[in-house]
């Protein structure tokens, strides 16, 4: 983010002496992106960020995929991962289930109601969306309270944890990059201002308001990091002798935010726009965007649902957060689900769905998308809830109602 933001207290000039008032020096801690070449902030600890007194290996949530082989387009019930009680037992991050991955991104799901461990992702930037439920994501920048509908983005190695709150379990699509996640580039002046035409701006994101200080001894951090394991992963359990969350102040253009997707303002036309406008994140060969309830296509002849599309460099995956999405309207998709449709597949409206979206002037679908240009493999997650029947949907008949 170019968005300056300072928090607390910082010395008036950077890399100068700073001062607890005990007499002892803070110690200054640069946390920067992409080789001190861009964006950073400077974080102003009571303890030492390197301390460690012990480490051990963690052994990480399933990170094996499967090819999307025979290749088909697939509906994932993401709801069906945590049946009866099992949230109850999870955490929204050693809970998570792989759903989805490739060597530039891997979706996850989780329904917990416990609190996390503390946690580093350290192979690159998480962009967490809320389902349902509300949480407080504790970090060493400070505290975030997110709810249903927000993006929660935390920057690479950004240690935090979370916390679930109220009454309801809490469900989080997680969308975890190896890369950094950000506004579209588009979007930005070459300053890194958002522009007029973008459909949210800097006033929509909310960051942390104050530092966040804890006290502890021996306390462990669980570490997710480049490693020899499935998916090029491994973890680490570090035990710091101090509680990371000692920072007193810090300041600079790199900190987690939340954007709720509430205040996505949608762009419509006269006839069908194409994803791009719905754009809201991007990563390093994926991009993130959201379908949100808007007005639609008002043309006297328009088509609202989407044409059939063969996006041939993509593979596109559409979560159904809520509403009711009317393309896929006689699919069995619902709330919960996951549409996958791959790159050599041309795809679009389940028949029915065109000639009843004719006249209409709203929808009210809440969806999530994430286009990939690499191809996306099963994790089990993904594997464990394929209805296995969702290919053959446009068509009416599958392969045990083939003609021989
Ligand atoms: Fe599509």
């Amino acid at each position: 983010m170019a968005h300056y933001r300072q928090v607390g207290e910082v010395p008036q000039k950077r890399h100068t002496q700073f001062r607890r008032p005990d007499g002892r020096l803070y110690s200054e801690e640069l946390m920067g992106e992409e080789g001190f070449s861009s964006d950073s902030s400077l974080l102003y600890h009571r303890g030492v960020p390197s301390s460690l007194v012990d480490a051990r290996p963690w052994e990480l949530p399933d990170q094996a995929t499967t090819p999307n082989s025979p290749l088909l387009p697939r509906h994932l019930k993401l709801h069906d991962l945590f049946p009866g009680e099992e949230h109850k037992a999870a955490d929204p991050v050693t809970g998570r289930r792989l759903v989805l991955g490739n060597a530039d991104v891997r979706i996850s799901y989780a329904m917990s109601s416990l609190a996390s461990p503390l946690y580093r992702n350290a192979t690159g930037d998480e962009c967490v969306f809320v389902e349902r439920g509300t949480a407080t994501v504790e970090t060493v920048f400070g505290a975030l309270d997110v709810g249903s509908g927000d993006y929660v983005v935390l920057p690479r190695a950004t240690t935090h944890r979370w916390l679930p709150t109220g009454d309801e379990p809490l469900r989080t699509y997680a969308i975890e990059a190896s890369s950094h996640i950000a506004p579209p580039r588009r979007y930005l002046s070459r300053y890194g201002q958002f522009l007029e035409h973008a459909p949210y701006c800097e006033r929509d994101l909310r960051t942390p308001a104050e530092p966040l200080l804890a006290e502890g001894a021996d306390v462990e951090v669980y570490v997710k990091h480049r490693g020899d394991g499935p998916g090029g992963f491994a973890g680490t359990v570090h035990v710091v002798p101090e509680h990371p969350f000692d920072v007193v102040g810090w300041d600079g253009c790199l900190y987690p935010y939340a954007f709720d997707v509430a205040d996505f303002e949608p762009i419509t036309g006269r006839v069908h726009q194409p994803p791009p406008v719905h754009q809201v994140f991007e990563g390093q060969n994926f991009v993130i965007c959201n379908f949100v309830p808007r007005k639609v296509d008002y043309h006297p002849l328009a088509v609202p649902v989407p044409y059939y599309h063969s996006n041939v460099d993509s593979d596109e995956i559409m979560f159904y957060v809520d509403g009711d999405y009317e393309a896929r309207k006689g699919s069995g998709i619902g709330k919960g689900s996951i549409t996958v449709h791959p790159g050599g597949h041309s795809h679009g409206p389940q028949p029915a769905a065109v000639e009843a979206s004719l006249g209409a002037e709203r929808f009210d679908e809440l969806a999530v998308m994430v286009d990939t240009f690499r191809p996306l493999a099963l994790g089990e997650g993904g594997r464990a809830v394929d209805d296995g029947r969702y290919a053959w949907s446009w068509s009416g008949r599958g392969p045990s109602t083939t003609a021989s």
